[in-house]
């Protein structure tokens, strides 16, 4: 018997953490979702989050297609995707694809934070998402040439990630063993001393 969806996301919640907003302890990535739509005011509001970001000169170099579900956008998105990735990201109902501008328009210099500023309004886009109830998972795992071909990218705009929005569906509909075995196993992080330093190795004093 496996877990429902409602005893898994429980199970991937953040161990409650003094100070950390709630929403970031309530985040995480599934791989099913169900069949609900976004509400145009949810999806909406995300991309709100996404625009309120900071980005270097207040450049705000990201670029998203939003595809949903049957549309040409989504297709186009969903076409791209490696196997893997298809196998579950079907059951999304949102298919977004970000990209950034990789010079600045005030002097056409090369913007070498310009994914760094995109990977940001993602993380609000995505944060967004959890506040609303709904999910979301970021994929890496797509032929970025392909993607930029069938959205016709510009050439100065570099290619992110794809992010499937949608409601959490249940583990049981994924379509292998593998994925479910992900699906239902606790989130692991990194400790703090391993990513905060004093000096290169040496952790923080956090407390
Ligand atoms: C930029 C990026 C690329 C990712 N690529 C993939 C992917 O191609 N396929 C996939 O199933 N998950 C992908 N993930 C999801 C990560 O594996 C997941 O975020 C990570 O295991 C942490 O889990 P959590 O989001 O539930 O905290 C990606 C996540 C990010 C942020």
């Amino acid at each position: 018997m496996t877990l429902s969806a409602v005893e898994v996301h429980k199970l991937k919640q953040a161990p409650a953490l003094d100070g950390v907003l709630p929403t970031i302890l309530h985040r995480w990535s599934p791989r099913s979702f169900s069949d609900r739509d976004v509400s145009p005011a949810d999806l909406k509001a995300i991309f709100e989050a996404a625009r309120w970001a900071a980005s270097s000169y207040n450049e705000q170099p990201w670029r998203f297609f939003v595809g949903r579900r049957n549309s040409p956008t989504y297709q186009k998105i969903f076409g791209a995707l490696i196997e893997f990735n298809q196998a579950w990201a079907k059951s999304a109902p949102v298919l977004i694809l970000g990209a950034a501008r990789t010079t600045f328009s005030h002097n056409d210099a090369p913007n070498r934070v310009a994914l760094y500023d995109l990977g940001a309004a993602a993380s609000y886009l995505t944060l967004q998402a959890a506040a609303l109830g709904l999910s979301s998972h970021q994929m890496a795992g797509f032929d970025e040439a392909a993607a930029r071909k069938a959205l016709e990218v510009p050439e100065n705009y570099i290619i992110g990630a794809v992010i499937a929005v949608g409601y959490q569906g249940e583990p049981a509909a994924l379509p292998n063993e593998q994925m479910l075995a992900q699906e239902t196993s606790p989130r692991v992080r990194k400790p703090l001393s391993e990513i905060a330093f004093s000096a290169w190795g040496q952790p923080a004093d956090l407390g």
